[in-house]
């Protein structure tokens, strides 16, 4: 996800149970170019593996040569985006637009893939709007050209996330094509995990937006599904305590003060629905110094510990 899923996320990830990374999008036109900032996209620690480098872009000769280039840093593999919709990418041919140019996607994949040695994906939406639902013949497309698996997210272009993903799109791909199909789209807890695979037969699932400043998601899901027990959420303790971690893992990596900055959104979700979040995060957002915003979620954790201790002792009286 992009602006989310960086080297820091991507290791916390794989910390709590992702079987996989993927990186943010990539631009093929920056790579090709030898854009200094677009390569800092494509930065990972070894802890993230498996990791797939996330490219888009509209040139076949550009898809080709960043894919090239990217294999030089030596991820796991390379995924081609035919899935954004935002307006900075569809804008420039790119993303979803592909899916409404069959013959250029085609182009596309198979000189992506002729340009690595690794294996390569892509990642769909169900089409540009309900009247092009184009997923079954892109996805023989992809499959023709030489891709090892397809990510779909079943919402089309102009859905873009309203609605809801209509997993039926999944089941119906998995059951046209014999390349792996990773369902994706809605997933927020164990038991939504369950269904997708149960109702679509797809042979993985990826997780998106419920994995926001929530990576127990993975472990728990993992965990339900081998032994049908729900795992219990995460602590108030655990959660600040692994927002702690996150921001320093992000010093580490992003240098200050762009560290503070990324950390702002992400802090929303680690702390959401905790009792007096949204002062805490007011705070957090006024305050500059990591040591600040650290020690100002330590007095909380203590906060929230008090406050529950007297609840219990309160309660047993
Ligand atoms: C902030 C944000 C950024 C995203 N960036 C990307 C991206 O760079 N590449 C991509 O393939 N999908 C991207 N997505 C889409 C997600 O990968 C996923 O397909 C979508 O959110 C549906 O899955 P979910 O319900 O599990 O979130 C992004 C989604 C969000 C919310």
């Amino acid at each position: 996800m992009a602006g989310i899923s960086d080297s820091p996320a991507r290791r916390i990830a794989r910390r709590f149970g992702a079987d996989m990374t993927v990186s943010e999008l990539i631009s093929a036109e920056g790579i090709s170019r030898d854009c200094r900032r677009t390569y800092d996209l494509a930065r990972f620690d070894n802890l993230e593996r498996p990791i797939g480098l996330q490219i888009f872009g509209a040139n076949p000769e550009s898809m080709a040569r960043a894919a090239s280039q990217l294999a030089e840093l030596n991820p796991d593999f390379i995924d081609i985006n035919f899935g954004c919709p935002a307006r900075k990418i569809v804008g420039k041919n790119g993303g979803s637009s592909i899916l409404r140019d069959l013959d250029l996607l085609a182009v596309i994949v198979g000189q992506v893939v002729k340009a690595v040695n690794l294996p390569v994906t892509a990642k769909i939406r169900s089409g540009w709007d309900s009247t092009e639902l184009t997923y079954l013949e892109v996805g023989k497309i992809i499959e023709q050209a030489g891709a090892a698996a397809i990510i779909i997210h079943p919402r089309t272009k102009t859905q873009a996330f309203s609605g809801q993903a209509d997993w039926e799109v999944i089941r119906e791909l998995k059951a046209n094509l014999s390349i792996k199909v990773i369902g994706n789209g809605d997933i927020h807890s164990p038991e939504d995990a369950r269904r997708m695979f149960d109702t679509t037969g797809c042979d993985a699932i990826m997780i998106g937006r419920a994995a926001i400043g929530n990576p127990w998601i993975f472990n728990r899901i993992k965990r339900y599904l081998s032994t049908g027990e729900i795992p219990p959420e995460p602590s108030p303790r655990e959660r600040i305590e692994l927002a702690i971690d996150h921001l320093e893992l992000n010093i580490e990596y992003h240098g200050m003060p762009h560290a503070v900055f990324r950390m702002r959104g992400q802090f929303c979700y680690y702390l959401r629905g905790l009792r007096g979040s949204n002062e805490i995060r007011a705070s957090i957002n006024r305050l500059l110094s990591p040591d600040d915003i650290k020690e100002l979620l330590f007095n909380y954790i203590d906060k929230l510990s008090n406050e529950n201790q007297f609840q219990t002792t309160n309660s047993v009286q």
